[in-house]
Protein backbone atom coordinates (compact mmCIF):
# COMPACT_ATOMS: atom_id res chain seq x y z
CA UNK A 1 0.00 0.00 0.00
CA UNK A 2 1.45 3.40 -1.09
CA UNK A 3 2.17 5.50 2.01
CA UNK A 4 -0.62 7.86 3.27
CA UNK A 5 -0.13 11.38 3.51
CA UNK A 6 -2.04 12.92 7.04
CA UNK A 7 -2.29 16.29 8.61
CA UNK A 8 -1.60 16.11 11.83
CA UNK A 9 0.12 19.65 12.21
CA UNK A 10 2.43 22.17 9.22
CA UNK A 11 5.44 20.85 11.40
CA UNK A 12 4.94 17.47 8.77
CA UNK A 13 5.03 19.85 5.68
CA UNK A 14 7.71 21.36 3.95
CA UNK A 15 7.88 24.43 2.24
CA UNK A 16 6.97 22.96 -1.14
CA UNK A 17 4.72 20.98 -0.35
CA UNK A 18 2.94 24.12 1.40
CA UNK A 19 3.16 26.39 -1.46
CA UNK A 20 2.09 23.70 -3.31
CA UNK A 21 -1.31 24.17 -1.14
CA UNK A 22 -1.65 27.12 -1.11
CA UNK A 23 -1.54 27.99 -5.14
CA UNK A 24 -3.76 25.51 -5.55
CA UNK A 25 -6.22 26.78 -3.20
CA UNK A 26 -5.74 30.16 -5.49
CA UNK A 27 -6.61 27.89 -8.76
CA UNK A 28 -9.89 26.65 -6.86
CA UNK A 29 -11.12 29.49 -6.09
CA UNK A 30 -10.40 31.46 -9.58
CA UNK A 31 -11.98 29.05 -11.24
CA UNK A 32 -15.53 30.80 -9.74
CA UNK A 33 -16.84 27.05 -10.17
CA UNK A 34 -18.96 25.23 -7.39
CA UNK A 35 -19.20 21.67 -9.11
CA UNK A 36 -16.60 20.15 -11.25
CA UNK A 37 -14.21 17.50 -12.08
CA UNK A 38 -15.46 14.86 -9.65
CA UNK A 39 -11.87 14.00 -7.93
CA UNK A 40 -13.71 12.78 -4.77
CA UNK A 41 -16.09 10.66 -6.47
CA UNK A 42 -16.99 7.19 -4.83
CA UNK A 43 -14.80 8.94 -1.89
CA UNK A 44 -16.42 8.99 1.99
CA UNK A 45 -15.16 11.14 4.49
CA UNK A 46 -15.56 10.92 8.16
CA UNK A 47 -15.50 14.19 9.83
CA UNK A 48 -15.30 13.61 13.57
CA UNK A 49 -16.04 16.77 15.81
CA UNK A 50 -15.47 17.00 19.44
CA UNK A 51 -16.45 20.50 19.40
CA UNK A 52 -18.16 22.81 18.08
CA UNK A 53 -17.24 24.13 14.14
CA UNK A 54 -19.05 26.30 12.00
CA UNK A 55 -16.55 27.18 9.34
CA UNK A 56 -14.32 24.04 9.32
CA UNK A 57 -17.00 21.41 9.33
CA UNK A 58 -18.93 23.15 7.13
CA UNK A 59 -16.48 24.46 4.34
CA UNK A 60 -14.99 20.70 4.51
CA UNK A 61 -18.76 19.13 4.00
CA UNK A 62 -19.50 21.57 1.03
CA UNK A 63 -15.99 20.94 -0.77
CA UNK A 64 -16.16 17.34 0.03
CA UNK A 65 -19.43 17.24 -1.82
CA UNK A 66 -18.52 19.91 -4.92
CA UNK A 67 -15.57 17.19 -5.53
CA UNK A 68 -18.03 14.43 -6.07
CA UNK A 69 -17.64 12.82 -2.50
CA UNK A 70 -19.45 11.86 0.60
CA UNK A 71 -18.56 13.51 3.90
CA UNK A 72 -20.04 11.73 7.21
CA UNK A 73 -20.42 14.10 9.74
CA UNK A 74 -19.98 12.67 13.79
CA UNK A 75 -20.48 13.86 16.98
CA UNK A 76 -18.30 12.44 19.31
CA UNK A 77 -21.10 12.61 21.59
CA UNK A 78 -22.85 10.26 19.32
CA UNK A 79 -20.12 7.97 18.97
CA UNK A 80 -19.13 5.02 20.96
CA UNK A 81 -16.30 6.73 21.25
CA UNK A 82 -18.51 9.23 23.76
CA UNK A 83 -19.00 5.85 26.14
CA UNK A 84 -15.26 4.94 26.11
CA UNK A 85 -14.23 2.96 22.78
CA UNK A 86 -10.79 3.86 22.78
CA UNK A 87 -9.87 6.44 19.79
CA UNK A 88 -7.38 3.76 18.04
CA UNK A 89 -10.24 0.94 17.48
CA UNK A 90 -12.49 3.74 16.29
CA UNK A 91 -9.48 4.82 13.45
CA UNK A 92 -9.51 1.32 12.99
CA UNK A 93 -13.13 0.49 12.40
CA UNK A 94 -13.70 4.22 10.33
CA UNK A 95 -11.14 2.83 8.04
CA UNK A 96 -12.70 -0.13 6.88
CA UNK A 97 -15.65 2.29 5.41
CA UNK A 98 -13.80 5.41 4.41
CA UNK A 99 -11.14 7.03 2.38
CA UNK A 100 -9.69 9.83 5.28
CA UNK A 101 -10.87 11.01 8.69
CA UNK A 102 -11.31 14.52 9.29
CA UNK A 103 -11.31 15.01 13.67
CA UNK A 104 -11.10 18.15 15.66
CA UNK A 105 -10.82 17.16 19.21
CA UNK A 106 -8.71 18.25 22.56
CA UNK A 107 -5.41 16.87 22.98
CA UNK A 108 -3.27 16.76 20.14
CA UNK A 109 -2.48 12.66 20.84
CA UNK A 110 -5.57 11.23 19.97
CA UNK A 111 -4.94 12.71 16.61
CA UNK A 112 -1.30 11.44 16.27
CA UNK A 113 -3.02 7.78 17.86
CA UNK A 114 -5.62 7.83 15.35
CA UNK A 115 -3.50 8.96 12.67
CA UNK A 116 -0.72 5.57 13.79
CA UNK A 117 -4.04 3.29 14.37
CA UNK A 118 -6.29 4.39 10.40
CA UNK A 119 -4.87 3.02 7.33
CA UNK A 120 -6.10 5.87 5.83
CA UNK A 121 -4.95 9.89 5.81
CA UNK A 122 -5.75 11.88 8.95
CA UNK A 123 -6.64 15.55 8.56
CA UNK A 124 -6.82 17.75 11.86
CA UNK A 125 -9.23 19.62 12.01
CA UNK A 126 -7.94 21.92 15.37
CA UNK A 127 -6.69 20.17 18.45
CA UNK A 128 -5.78 22.23 21.83
CA UNK A 129 -2.54 22.38 19.96
CA UNK A 130 -3.04 23.05 16.41
CA UNK A 131 -5.16 24.32 13.51
CA UNK A 132 -2.93 23.44 10.36
CA UNK A 133 -6.13 24.05 8.06
CA UNK A 134 -6.66 27.38 9.18
CA UNK A 135 -3.08 28.26 9.08
CA UNK A 136 -2.73 26.94 5.39
CA UNK A 137 -6.43 29.49 4.56
CA UNK A 138 -4.53 32.15 6.12
CA UNK A 139 -1.28 31.90 4.15
CA UNK A 140 -3.26 31.53 1.28
CA UNK A 141 -5.36 34.69 1.77
CA UNK A 142 -1.62 36.84 2.63
CA UNK A 143 -0.61 35.18 -1.07
CA UNK A 144 -3.83 36.60 -2.41
CA UNK A 145 -4.21 39.75 -0.99
CA UNK A 146 -0.13 40.86 -0.50
CA UNK A 147 0.73 38.75 -3.91
CA UNK A 148 3.48 37.36 -2.43
CA UNK A 149 4.99 35.66 1.16
CA UNK A 150 8.87 37.03 0.83
CA UNK A 151 9.31 40.01 2.56
CA UNK A 152 5.33 39.91 4.86
CA UNK A 153 5.12 40.71 8.47
CA UNK A 154 2.82 39.60 10.39
CA UNK A 155 2.06 40.29 13.82
CA UNK A 156 -0.07 38.35 16.16
CA UNK A 157 -1.41 39.59 18.86
CA UNK A 158 -3.13 37.87 21.96
CA UNK A 159 -3.06 34.09 23.09
CA UNK A 160 -0.37 32.06 22.14
CA UNK A 161 -3.13 29.03 21.19
CA UNK A 162 -3.45 26.60 18.79
CA UNK A 163 -3.92 29.19 15.94
CA UNK A 164 -0.92 30.95 16.90
CA UNK A 165 1.07 27.81 16.67
CA UNK A 166 -0.11 26.88 13.30
CA UNK A 167 0.23 30.35 11.74
CA UNK A 168 4.22 30.55 13.22
CA UNK A 169 4.80 26.97 11.95
CA UNK A 170 3.45 27.66 8.60
CA UNK A 171 5.35 31.29 8.46
CA UNK A 172 9.22 29.66 9.38
CA UNK A 173 7.99 27.49 6.79
CA UNK A 174 7.05 29.75 4.17
CA UNK A 175 9.85 32.58 5.20
CA UNK A 176 7.65 34.95 6.98
CA UNK A 177 8.76 37.29 9.73
CA UNK A 178 6.22 36.23 12.56
CA UNK A 179 6.29 38.28 16.23
CA UNK A 180 3.50 37.49 18.46
CA UNK A 181 2.93 39.74 21.10
CA UNK A 182 1.17 37.91 23.97
CA UNK A 183 1.02 38.92 27.98
CA UNK A 184 3.62 36.88 30.21
CA UNK A 185 2.47 32.97 30.86
CA UNK A 186 0.26 32.83 27.47
CA UNK A 187 3.17 32.90 25.19
CA UNK A 188 3.55 30.26 22.67
CA UNK A 189 4.82 26.74 23.93
CA UNK A 190 8.88 27.14 23.58
CA UNK A 191 8.98 23.48 22.22
CA UNK A 192 6.70 24.36 19.33
CA UNK A 193 8.99 27.41 18.23
CA UNK A 194 11.93 25.28 18.56
CA UNK A 195 10.30 22.72 15.90
CA UNK A 196 9.37 25.68 13.96
CA UNK A 197 13.06 27.19 13.95
CA UNK A 198 14.07 23.90 12.82
CA UNK A 199 12.30 23.70 10.03
CA UNK A 200 12.16 27.46 8.54
CA UNK A 201 13.04 28.57 5.91
CA UNK A 202 15.96 30.80 5.56
CA UNK A 203 14.39 34.09 5.76
CA UNK A 204 12.06 33.68 8.63
CA UNK A 205 12.64 35.26 11.76
CA UNK A 206 10.24 34.11 14.72
CA UNK A 207 9.57 36.20 17.82
CA UNK A 208 7.80 36.31 21.04
CA UNK A 209 7.32 39.66 22.70
CA UNK A 210 5.08 41.10 25.51
CA UNK A 211 4.16 44.61 24.01
CA UNK A 212 1.35 44.34 21.36
CA UNK A 213 2.63 48.05 19.97
CA UNK A 214 5.96 46.63 19.63
CA UNK A 215 4.81 43.58 17.59
CA UNK A 216 2.12 45.87 15.54
CA UNK A 217 4.84 48.55 14.91
CA UNK A 218 4.82 48.40 10.85
CA UNK A 219 3.57 44.99 10.27
CA UNK A 220 1.93 44.37 7.02
CA UNK A 221 -0.54 41.82 8.85
CA UNK A 222 -2.56 41.89 12.10
CA UNK A 223 -3.88 38.58 12.80
CA UNK A 224 -5.71 37.76 16.64
CA UNK A 225 -8.05 35.22 18.13
CA UNK A 226 -9.50 34.78 20.86
CA UNK A 227 -8.51 35.20 24.38
CA UNK A 228 -10.47 32.21 25.81
CA UNK A 229 -10.54 28.67 23.48
CA UNK A 230 -12.95 26.37 22.78
CA UNK A 231 -12.38 24.22 26.48
CA UNK A 232 -11.03 27.17 28.13
CA UNK A 233 -14.66 28.69 28.92
CA UNK A 234 -14.28 28.30 32.98
CA UNK A 235 -10.68 30.65 32.67
CA UNK A 236 -12.62 33.32 30.72
CA UNK A 237 -12.91 36.12 33.49
CA UNK A 238 -9.03 35.41 34.65
CA UNK A 239 -8.37 35.82 30.73
CA UNK A 240 -10.13 38.80 30.28
CA UNK A 241 -8.01 40.68 32.89
CA UNK A 242 -4.98 39.53 31.32
CA UNK A 243 -5.63 40.17 27.73
CA UNK A 244 -6.99 43.24 28.65
CA UNK A 245 -4.23 45.44 27.04
CA UNK A 246 -4.28 43.07 23.80
CA UNK A 247 -7.15 44.32 21.60
CA UNK A 248 -6.83 45.06 17.96
CA UNK A 249 -7.75 48.60 17.89
CA UNK A 250 -7.82 51.50 15.73
CA UNK A 251 -4.57 52.52 17.65
CA UNK A 252 -2.53 49.35 17.12
CA UNK A 253 -3.98 49.60 13.48
CA UNK A 254 -2.48 53.32 13.39
CA UNK A 255 1.10 52.08 14.16
CA UNK A 256 0.91 49.01 11.64
CA UNK A 257 2.08 49.66 7.64
CA UNK A 258 -0.48 51.84 6.04
CA UNK A 259 -1.72 48.70 3.75
CA UNK A 260 -1.86 46.59 7.09
CA UNK A 261 -4.57 43.79 6.62
CA UNK A 262 -6.41 42.47 9.45
CA UNK A 263 -6.97 39.06 9.54
CA UNK A 264 -9.49 36.52 12.40
CA UNK A 265 -10.09 33.22 12.07
CA UNK A 266 -13.20 33.33 13.60
CA UNK A 267 -15.20 33.34 16.07
CA UNK A 268 -14.61 36.56 16.72
CA UNK A 269 -15.89 38.61 20.31
CA UNK A 270 -15.81 42.48 19.22
CA UNK A 271 -15.10 44.23 21.71
CA UNK A 272 -12.56 41.67 23.27
CA UNK A 273 -9.83 40.83 21.09
CA UNK A 274 -10.96 42.89 18.49
CA UNK A 275 -12.70 46.45 18.22
CA UNK A 276 -15.76 46.19 15.92
CA UNK A 277 -14.65 49.22 13.75
CA UNK A 278 -11.56 47.29 12.97
CA UNK A 279 -13.05 43.93 12.32
CA UNK A 280 -16.03 45.30 10.41
CA UNK A 281 -13.70 48.13 8.55
CA UNK A 282 -11.54 49.19 5.70
CA UNK A 283 -8.55 47.13 6.53
CA UNK A 284 -10.22 43.54 7.43
CA UNK A 285 -10.09 40.51 5.36
CA UNK A 286 -11.50 38.01 7.57
CA UNK A 287 -14.42 37.20 5.28
CA UNK A 288 -12.66 36.57 2.42
CA UNK A 289 -9.90 34.86 4.71
CA UNK A 290 -13.03 32.88 5.64
CA UNK A 291 -14.35 31.93 2.10
CA UNK A 292 -10.65 30.58 1.43
CA UNK A 293 -11.25 27.89 4.36
CA UNK A 294 -12.95 26.06 1.67
CA UNK A 295 -10.79 26.39 -1.24
CA UNK A 296 -8.11 25.41 0.73
CA UNK A 297 -10.01 22.30 2.05
CA UNK A 298 -9.96 21.40 -1.77
CA UNK A 299 -6.53 21.90 -2.15
CA UNK A 300 -5.67 19.77 0.71
CA UNK A 301 -7.74 16.84 -0.03
CA UNK A 302 -6.33 16.80 -3.43
CA UNK A 303 -2.95 16.98 -2.25
CA UNK A 304 -4.17 14.17 0.31
CA UNK A 305 -5.05 11.92 -2.67
CA UNK A 306 -2.38 12.36 -4.70
CA UNK A 307 -4.70 14.03 -7.50
CA UNK A 308 -3.04 16.55 -9.83
CA UNK A 309 -6.62 17.21 -11.34
CA UNK A 310 -7.84 20.87 -10.63
CA UNK A 311 -11.20 19.36 -9.96
CA UNK A 312 -12.97 22.36 -11.63
N1 LIG B 1 -11.86 29.21 12.29
C1 LIG B 1 -12.50 28.07 12.57
O1 LIG B 1 -11.91 26.98 12.62
O2 LIG B 1 -13.83 28.21 12.76
P1 LIG B 1 -14.83 27.10 13.27
O3 LIG B 1 -14.53 26.84 14.72
O4 LIG B 1 -16.19 27.69 13.07
O5 LIG B 1 -14.64 25.85 12.46
N1 LIG C 1 -8.37 29.14 19.39
C1 LIG C 1 -9.74 28.91 19.03
C2 LIG C 1 -9.89 28.75 17.56
C3 LIG C 1 -11.29 28.57 17.06
C4 LIG C 1 -11.34 28.36 15.58
C5 LIG C 1 -10.25 27.68 19.76
O1 LIG C 1 -9.51 26.69 19.84
O2 LIG C 1 -11.37 27.70 20.24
Amino acid sequence: MAEKRDLLSLLDYDHEEIYQIISRGLQFKRAATRKGNQILDGKSIALIFSKPSTRTRISFEVAIAQLGGHAVYLSARELQLGRGETIQDTGRVLARYCDAIVIRTFAHEDVVSLANAADVPVINALTDDFHPCQALADLMTILEKKERLSDIRVAYIGDGNNVCNSLLIGSAKMGIDFKAACPPGYEPDAGIIKKALAGADKGAKIEVVNDPLEAARGADILYTDVWASMGQETEADKRRAAFSNFTIDEKLVGVADQQALVMHCLPAHRGEEIAAGVLDGPQSIVFDQAENRMHIQKALLAHIFKTNRLGV
